[in-house]
C-alpha cells in the first residue's frame, strides 16, 4: 500500500466488543503501519445498543493498551468520511462466513461508489471464531450462559450487570 501513511480503519458497532474483532484488530496491527477502530455512535441496524458508544470505546481501548500503533475513536459520519478524515486508504473488515458476504459486498461497494480511493479489506476470521458475534453472546449472556471464553474479562462482567438490571 504504498504513497500514503499506512493507515486502516476497523469499523463497527463493538456492542459489545468480541476476541474476534479483537483478533481482526490484532491481526490489522501487525500488517498497516496505524489501526484507527471507529466505533459507529448509532448504528442503523441495530434498535438499541447494550453499551453506550463511550463504553464500547472503552473495552476496546482497554482490550488493545498493549498495541502500540492502534486507536479507538467513535465516529458518527459516513465511514469514508471518517476514513478520510483520518487519512486512511482503507477499510479492513472480518469475514466470518458465506453469509457474512453478501451484507459486505453490497458495503463495499456502496463505499466504493462515495470514495473510490478508500479500498475494502477483508481478514478471512480466524476458524476458533467463525462462530462468534456480539449479537450471539448478547443472547447467550441474556440467559445466564458463560461468555467468559468469547470476550474480554470486563465486557463479560459488564454484559452480567447490564442484562441483570433488565
Ligand atoms: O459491526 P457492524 O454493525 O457490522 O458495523 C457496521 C458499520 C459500522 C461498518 C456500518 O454500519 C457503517 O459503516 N456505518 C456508518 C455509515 C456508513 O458509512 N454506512 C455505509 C455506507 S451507506
Amino acid at each position: 500500500m504504498a504513497g500514503h501513511d499506512g493507515t486502516v480503519v476497523c469499523p463497527g458497532s463493538y456492542d459489545p466488543v468480541t476476541n474476534g474483532h479483537l483478533d481482526i484488530i490484532g491481526r490489522s496491527s501487525q500488517a498497516f503501519e496505524r489501526v484507527v477502530v471507529g466505533v459507529v455512535n448509532n448504528p442503523v441496524r441495530k434498535e438499541r445498543t447494550l453499551f453506550t458508544a463511550e463504553e464500547r470505546q472503552a473495552f476496546i481501548e482497554e482490550a488493545t493498551a498493549d498495541l502500540p500503533n492502534v486507536e479507538v475513536r467513535v465516529f458518527s459520519n459516513l465511514l469514508v468520511e471518517f476514513a478520510r478524515e483520518l487519512d486512511a486508504k482503507a477499510i479492513v473488515k472480518g469475514l466470518r462466513a458465506i453469509s457474512d458476504f453478501e451484507y459486505e459486498f453490497e458495503m463495499a461497494q456502496l463505499n466504493r461508489k462515495l470514495d473510490p480511493g478508500i479500498e475494502s479489506i477483508y481478514m478471512i476470521a480466524s476458524p476458533q471464531y467463525s462462530f462468534l458475534s456480539s449479537t450471539g453472546v448478547k443472547e447467550m449472556a441474556t440467559f445466564g450462559g458463560d461468555v467468559g471464553d468469547l470476550v474480554p474479562a470486563p465486557v463479560a462482567a459488564a454484559m452480567a450487570e447490564r442484562l441483570g438490571e433488565r
